[in-house]
């Protein structure tokens, strides 16, 4: 079957298995390779996006279910001229990016927090990146490059 969504602020038009889930779709299919592939059951965050400016996890959607949406994955937050956007660059800062396998989905978490609360408070922060993992407990670099942002 074929779907249309928007993609990163382009229409795409993929075939699709039935079967197919969003992360398949966005990594193997259309080359969104930020988009990472962790426990593939929707615990650690590593494969998030937004869909219609929501947080999801892509292991545990359909492709299908995209249909007439609108996608962003981590490589469509950046600035027009590429380099990083004002949360990117907090986390540079920060020193918030250690192995960079979580980093695209927390940065996404991150994004989706402040998309509907641009001040949040600490416990707030904590609360949006709750259901991404990070192994090296880098959450404190993290949750202060949120802050500023
Ligand atoms: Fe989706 Fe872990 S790969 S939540
Ligand atoms: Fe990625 Fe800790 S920085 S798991």
């Amino acid at each position: 079957m074929r779907i249309q969504f928007q993609l990163n602020g382009r229409t795409v038009e993929p075939e699709i298995r039935p079967d197919q889930t969003l992360l398949s779709l966005l990594r193997d299919t259309l080359g969104m390779i930020g988009v990472k592939e962790g426990c593939s059951i929707g615990e650690c965050g590593t494969c998030s996006v937004l869909v219609n400016d929501e947080l999801r996890k892509s292991c545990i959607m359909l492709a299908a279910q995209v249909n007439g949406c609108k996608v962003v994955t981590i490589e469509g937050i950046a600035l027009e001229d590429g380099s990083p956007n004002d949360l990117q660059q907090a986390f540079i800062d920060h020193g918030s990016i250690q192995c960079g396998f979580c980093t695209p989905g927390m940065v996404i978490a991150s994004e989706a927090l402040l998309i509907h609360n641009p001040s949040p408070t600490r416990d707030q922060i904590r609360d949006a990146i709750a259901g991404n993992l990070c192994r090296c407990t880098g959450y404190q670099q993290i949750i202060g490059a949120i802050e500023e942002t």
